[in-house]
């Protein structure tokens, strides 16, 4: 199993190009379920979940062509002929993104049949909005052999739905659904995550009628049918924010080609509390580490646009080297904390009281052998490495190549003294 080798010390200075966004791309992947005719994305990331939801979409009867370039991957979908409408527990379980060809089988093909996710290691994870919302929408659904068994021979219907929570995939999900629904549907409390106005855009695209894109009530009007469209996957926000803590972590500089201060309002802020320089030009952010010791300053993960959970974890190991301490509050995933005693094994001083984590600053990080728990916990851990004294030895790597293309190779264009080991 491949392992990461990192030396730390070195600071980061260069540039990084910021890729096309894992959440962005794997719904609008899915979306391609909506249509027989083909869905050309563009700046598609090369990762391990792009590939299982391909492997999906290919089992269901759609073509997928992949074409990677240098700086824009190119992926073509078709879904001309479902052959299939199950999407089987082996795909599933590997990754609960797969929830997402629900909402389009059941609109497009009026029935199916979607192993139930299971747990996962940052929480239970449940998908009862979904199986909800599409039950609003006059789905019949049943659950059986760990199956969600969904149902709508006549078609989908119009109609209102308030999520009680928000949920992310779940406002993906309805929206694609609703999108050939017979009239109107009202998404009341629905995710404003850019993925999800992205998703949106590339519907419009696709000849869908959304209104109340970036709002947190979407309003679509159901058409007969969808056609193809071009689409440009935006930006990963996650990642770009996880290359600005690793140049502010190592007091480097670094311009994220590529990203935007509007897709991280939250995560901007603090950082700039923090001391943390940011300088945004045209297509660009240029993050400078600040002249002093980083300062601690408390977080709390929201829905967009408040702080991002899956740059929680990056977050922790950027307050442990501050001065003083900070409190960090995880409202959206119940476990999201095993990389805790991860980076304490690296000399951080971190305490978890039920959700709230309290980061007392140390001076220095020591390397060490840790293992990484899921994606963005991994990437805390590449982090700490970056700074540390010595090498850290990170095991378990597949979860990095989820969630980050090529992360070794653009760590080392800045600086860093990094490798994949076998
Ligand atoms: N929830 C329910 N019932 C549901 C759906 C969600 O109770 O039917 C709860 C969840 O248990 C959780 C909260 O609502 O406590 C939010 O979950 P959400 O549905 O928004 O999460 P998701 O759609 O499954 C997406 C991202 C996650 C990210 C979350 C929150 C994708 C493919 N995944 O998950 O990304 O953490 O939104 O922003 O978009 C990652 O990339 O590392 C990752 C985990």
């Amino acid at each position: 199993m491949d392992k990461i080798r990192i030396r730390g010390g070195a600071p980061l200075s260069g540039n990084i190009t910021i890729s096309g966004a894992k959440n962005a791309a794997l719904p609008l992947m899915a979306a391609c379920l909506l249509t027989d005719k083909p869905l050309h994305l563009v700046n598609v990331p090369d990762l391990s979940d792009v590939t299982s939801m391909a492997e999906l979409l290919t089992q269901l009867g759609g073509e997928v062509d992949f074409k990677k370039a240098a700086e824009s991957h190119r992926m073509t979908l078709c879904a001309k002929d479902l052959s299939s409408t199950t999407a089987p527990y082996d795909l599933v379980r590997k990754m609960r993104a797969s929830v997402l060809v629900l909402g389009p089988l059941v609109a497009r093909a009026g029935e199916a049949n979607v192993s139930l996710p299971g747990g996962c290691a940052i929480g239970t994870r449940p998908i009862d909005l979904h199986l909800k919302g599409l039950e609003a929408l006059g789905a019949e659904i049943a659950l059986d052999g760990g199956y969600i068994h969904a149902k709508a021979p006549q078609g989908l219907k119009g109609a209102t739905f308030t999520f009680p929570i928000i949920s992310v995939t779940g406002t993906e999900n309805l929206l694609m659904a609703a999108t050939l629904a017979k009239g109107e549907t009202r998404l009341i409390n629905a995710a404003r995550e850019p993925e999800v106005g992205d998703l949106a855009h590339c519907l419009n695209g696709m000849g869908a009628k959304i209104s109340g894109i970036g709002t947190d009530t979407l309003i679509i009007e159901g058409v007969n049918r969808l056609e193809g469209t071009t689409h440009h996957v935006i930006a990963d926000r996650i990642e770009a924010g996880t290359y600005a803590m690793a140049a502010a972590l190592t007091n480097g500089s670094v311009r994220l080609k590529g990203a935007h201060l509007a897709l991280i309002p939250t995560v901007a802020a603090l950082l700039q509390q923090a001391g943390v320089e940011l300088e945004e030009n045209d297509d660009s952010v240029l993050v400078k580490g600040p002249s002093d010791r980083l300062q601690g300053v408390d977080m709390m993960t929201e829905p967009f646009p408040g702080f991002a959970t899956d740059l929680q974890a990056q977050w922790m190991a950027l307050m442990s080297l501050t001065e003083g301490a900070a409190m960090i509050t995880e409202t959206i995933w119940e476990n999201r904390f095993m990389h805790v005693p991860e980076l304490c094994r690296m000399g951080a001083n971190i305490t978890v009281h039920g959700s709230s984590a309290l980061v007392r600053g140390v001076q220095q990080l020591k390397g060490a052998p840790v293992m990484a728990t899921d994606l963005r916990a991994s990437v805390s851990l590449v982090l700490a490495g970056l700074v540390a004294t010595g090498d850290t030895l990170i095991n378990r790597v597949y979860h990095l190549d989820r969630g980050y293309e090529r992360v070794e190779e653009k760590l080392r264009a800045c600086g860093a003294d990094i490798e994949r080991v076998r």
